[in-house]
């Protein structure tokens, strides 16, 4: 395929009904999308003290979001914010400064909630992260889901039609908004 897409997950909940609706993006994902999830639940939590010498584990997953087009981030709401796993992960990519992966690579937010919330507010948070962290965003359209007991099957597929639809579009969306920015030439 022509993009390679990370997706990171926001729950380490062996349950987390974001790591369903991860599953069922990548069913969804169009075919030019390469997907892969970059883990994050082995990280150490973060501090500078590492900069000078980061472990593997760090090297890794700044190696893992280097090497893909874009990053998704599929993440619940946790009081009203991120969880801070993810957090935490998106500091570790960010270091050692002047060394943040995230510059200039494109981006998208998505997440699900229990609530009719849909994790608005934590997506609020994420943007304001993602920007400072200098990564390119999809604005819109924007995906705020309610996940309903039975809306995503155990085998991943979404029992609604119009939440499959969007969810379809919205993928789409991605992979072009990804292009675009791609394809403009960076200024030397
Ligand atoms: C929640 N939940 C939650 N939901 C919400 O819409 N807004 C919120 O601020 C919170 N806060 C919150 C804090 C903590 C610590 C937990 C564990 C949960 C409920 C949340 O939507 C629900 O647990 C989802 O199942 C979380 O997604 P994952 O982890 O299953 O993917």
């Amino acid at each position: 395929p022509p993009y390679s897409v990370g997706y990171l997950i926001g729950s380490l909940a062996t349950a987390s009904i974001n790591r369903k609706l991860a599953g069922a993006l990548v069913a969804l994902a169009p075919p030019e999308l390469e997907m892969r999830e970059i883990p994050i639940g082995n990280l150490p939590l973060y501090s500078y003290d590492y900069d000078a010498d980061y472990p593997q584990v760090a090297l890794d997953f700044k190696a893992a979001i280097a090497s893909v087009d874009a990053v998704l981030f599929v993440t619940p709401e946790y009081n009203r914010s991120i969880p801070g796993a993810l957090k935490n992960a998106i500091d570790w990519a960010s270091r050692p400064w002047g060394d943040n992966t995230f510059t200039h690579k494109p981006s998208a937010v998505i997440g699900g909630s229990i609530g009719a919330i849909g994790t608005a507010v934590a997506q609020q948070h994420l943007r304001s992260v993602l920007s400072f962290c200098n990564s390119p965003q999809m604005n819109a359209p924007e995906a705020y889901l309610q996940i309903t007991p039975g809306l995503i099957a155990e085998d991943g597929s979404i029992t609604n039609d119009g939440t499959t639809q969007f969810l379809t579009e919205w993928m789409h969306d991605f992979y072009e908004f990804i292009t675009r920015v791609l394809t403009v030439v960076p200024r030397s």
